[in-house]
């Protein structure tokens, strides 16, 4: 895969609730990455108006929303997201059958312009700050990862496209569920880059050669004195490992 095939894979993560910040970055970052991701801190601060102001900066937009409430609700905000025109939205696997069912044929319709695609649909399964005590203290024995397999399955039967999911779990969830589905990680850090407060780390390539299909990236690129070269260092070691 070439450099800039690779540089598709990147989604770049602008964890900010300042709007001149994201919209700066995310103009810098125009063409160097597939995505910018925009949490519920920005979203908070800036609403969809400020979404639509970092989407001008050219790149696709991946609303991490982490939706969970009741199925209508759900459906309701992942329609009212659509007039962002996301690239991609997340919701809480923990929701339920009903609720991503209804999240993911709402996301069909969430295209609301002519010549625009639906937004990917993709779950969370368990956040990787839970531990096993954790999940145990709100009532889910057995092994964290059995959780995320179960979860996998139930995203996977519920017609959405994938999940968001640790590097450790890349290979495993690959092989559960197959080519198709999609795999989208964080907890990546280049040799070159300060850990952060991120335990669990795997490069770039190692995430690719493993079988992730987008690697969500922050203050590696963020936090660079050129974001932009950042950006494009990454997707050269990807392209290079995996030539
Ligand atoms: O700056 P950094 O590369 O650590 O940013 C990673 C991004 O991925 C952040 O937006 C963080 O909230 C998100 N994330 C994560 N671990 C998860 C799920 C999401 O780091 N399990």
């Amino acid at each position: 895969m070439t450099e800039e095939n690779r540089a598709r894979q990147i989604i770049c993560a602008i964890d900010t609730s300042d709007r001149d910040e994201a919209v700066a970055l995310a103009g810098a970052l125009s063409g160097q990455v597939g995505a910018i991701k925009l949490g519920l801190e920005f979203f908070a601060a800036c609403g969809p108006a400020g979404v639509r102001e970092v989407a001008d900066g050219g790149a696709p937009i991946f609303l991490d929303l982490k939706l969970h409430d009741i199925p209508n609700t759900v459906a309701g905000a992942v329609r009212a997201a659509g007039a962002c025109h996301p690239f991609m939205i997340t919701i809480h696997a923990a929701g339920g059958a009903a609720m991503m069912r209804a999240a993911a044929a709402a996301s069909m319709r969430a295209a609301p312009d002519s010549g625009a695609s639906r937004p990917l649909l993709v779950g969370v399964t368990v956040l990787t700050s839970f531990d096993r005590d954790d999940l145990g203290a709100t009532g889910v024995g057995g092994a964290l990862d059995d959780q995320v397999r179960r979860l996998a399955a139930l995203v996977q039967d519920c017609g959405l496209d994938g999940v968001v999911c640790s590097a450790h779990e890349i290979a495993i969830l690959r092989r559960q569920c197959g080519a198709d589905f999609k795999l989208v990680v964080p907890g990546i850090r280049p040799g070159w880059s300060s850990a952060d407060d991120q335990k669990r780390i795997v490069t770039p390539a190692d995430a690719v050669r493993q079988g992730a299909d987008y690697l969500v990236i922050g203050r590696p690129i963020t936090r660079s004195d050129d974001p932009a070269a950042a950006a494009g260092r990454i997707a050269a070691e990807m392209a290079a490992a995996h030539a």
